[in-house]
């Protein structure tokens, strides 16, 4: 079969180096496509390597010399020389001296597909683990957009201090010159302002040292997790509760046991007297996660006995404690003599930015050494720059005063929320009292699906959340979850107007 578009001599070489193989054939596509891809030798050379993965150009097949194919191409010579000299560089040809270039012989048993790797419909044959196929079956998380009106926990990123926050962050590009030996826990300056923040506001008992910096206390509860779960071990969670800890608990082995809860927070007596094995707990104590009650003290102390007592521990998860608006924020249950049994998580996506994901962890001392050595393993800790940013933006107090303006100004944003939900919906929509927070819980009277309501919402560009959601064991009541921090009056209005129209 005579090639018209080749020059005479290259087809009769092709015909005899390519096993008879019709180089326009084989050319064409990249005459197509190829050509207009840039560089211009990096597509030829993607172009080659596929067609001799794919065994077009088969094993011990003579090139074309790079002057042929420069021709053919309308290609400089010196592209197809660089093409070809890749190519030797990484084993696909093997150039003869004084004859030319040739596929390298040892390829015709690496050339095992006929489809090019980059062919997606190709099928890996990679199996997931068992581990991750669990995750399948665990609860989707929401997606989130900051696009979104009265999404839960935004922040109100319009009042955040932009200009300041830049002069940290370049503050801490030039403290990156001097910044000391790596450290799994974190950056020491960040450890040391979290400290004496913990310590003043917080009642949180805790060197620098106990502290350990995330990626997100996602990334917390999943090293806490791995760390101090065999197969098999049970985890007291509250129900409803956070669905964000699902996958850490399963993919670390452990199952979860969940536990009601009331007005005052997680049922201990429940949790203690049935399942007195389990091996820790995951609470959010000041706040439950999402209802908003706050666990009585007497719970408080119950728990701390029982971790004493059988040598387990508790994973205190305070998301949002620094947003209550009727007094100070409560202590936290590891400043009740809880330094010991309680893993204390903090984080700033809802004080800051939710995409900063920074947060930590305060270790109980013993931990600290353990965890330590398998940060080191799992991923050599963060990135030191974000760090340092923060550590400048509170010790210039920034932070502080940021937070001080925040809480007036979410307190301020509820009472709005509240007015207008009554004013607008009467009896449909029930506020479930909480001290605070960035969003509030209604409940929907009997017969309306809350999530048939959040779904619709969502379609019309809302954020707002379907209680019974939340809820794993437990027979869960419909409610509308409801975010209010991100948002002004007029974009609560807007997002009210659109809610009602999905009831
Ligand atoms: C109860 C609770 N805990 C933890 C987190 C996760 O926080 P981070 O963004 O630090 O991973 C969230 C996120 O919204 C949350 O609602």
């Amino acid at each position: 079969m005579k090639h018209q578009n080749l020059p005479k001599s290259l087809h009769k070489n092709l015909q005899k180096n390519l096993h008879k193989r019709s180089h326009s054939e084989l050319f064409t596509p990249f005459l197509h496509q190829g050509a207009t891809q840039r560089p211009r030798y990096r597509a030829l050379f993607n172009y080659l390597q596929q067609q001799i993965m794919a065994g077009k150009l088969p094993a011990d097949a003579r090139l074309p010399s790079t002057r042929e194919l420069a021709e053919l191409l309308k290609l400089s010579r010196n592209t197809v020389k660089q093409v070809y000299e890749m190519l030797q560089a990484e084993g696909y040809i093997e150039t003869r001296h004084g004859d030319g270039s040739y596929i390298s012989p040892q390829l015709q048993l690496k050339a095992v597909s006929k489809k090019s790797p980059t062919d997606n419909t190709q099928t890996s044959g990679i199996q997931l683990s068992d581990k991750s196929n669990e995750l399948h079956k665990l609860r989707t998380l929401h997606s989130h957009s900051n696009e979104q009106l009265l999404l839960p926990a935004l922040p109100a990123l319009d009042q955040f201090p932009w200009p300041q926050w830049q002069r940290s962050v370049s503050h801490a590009g030039r403290q990156m010159k001097f910044s000391s030996g790596r450290s799994y826990m974190g950056e020491p300056e960040l450890r040391r302002e979290i400290a004496g923040y913990l310590s003043a506001s917080r009642g949180i008992r805790c060197n620098m040292d106990q502290i350990m910096i995330c990626s997100g206390s996602q990334q917390g509860m999943q090293l806490a997790f791995s760390m101090l779960l065999n197969t098999g071990d049970k985890v007291l969670v509250e129900d409803p509760g956070f669905p964000g800890i699902d996958g850490a608990i399963s993919t670390a082995g452990g199952v979860k046991v969940s536990i009601p809860i009331d007005e005052q927070g997680f049922q201990t007596d429940i949790a203690l007297n049935r399942k007195q094995d389990a091996k820790l707990a995951f609470i959010t104590p000041s706040r439950n996660y999402p209802m908003g009650y706050t666990l009585s003290l007497e719970r408080r102390l119950q728990l701390l006995q029982w971790a004493r007592q059988h040598g387990r521990c508790i994973i205190e998860d305070d998301y949002d404690s620094e947003f209550r608006f009727d007094g100070p924020p409560l202590t936290a249950l590891q400043g009740l003599d809880g330094e010991h049994s309680v893993i204390y998580s903090g984080t700033f996506s809802r004080i800051l930015h939710p995409n900063i994901r920074l947060a930590y962890l305060v270790l109980p001392p013993a931990l600290v050494e353990p965890f330590n050595r398998m940060r080191g393993f799992l991923d050599g800790g963060l990135s030191a720059l974000p760090q340092l940013a923060l550590a400048d933006f509170m010790a210039r107090g920034l932070f502080a005063s940021h937070l001080r303006r925040m809480r007036k100004l979410y307190k301020a944003r509820r009472s709005y929320l509240l007015q207008r939900v009554e004013h607008e919906f009467g009896n449909q929509l029930t506020w479930e009292p909480s001290d605070g927070g960035m969003h509030a819980v209604f409940l929907l009277p009997q017969g309306y699906d809350d999530q048939a309501i959040a779904a619709k919402a969502e379609r019309l560009g809302l954020g707002v959340r379907a209680l019974s959601y939340y809820y794993d064991q437990q027979q869960p009541r419909s409610g509308l979850i409801i975010g209010f921090a991100g948002y002004n009056e007029a974009q609560i209005d807007q997002g009210l107007k659109l809610l009602k129209t999905t009831l």
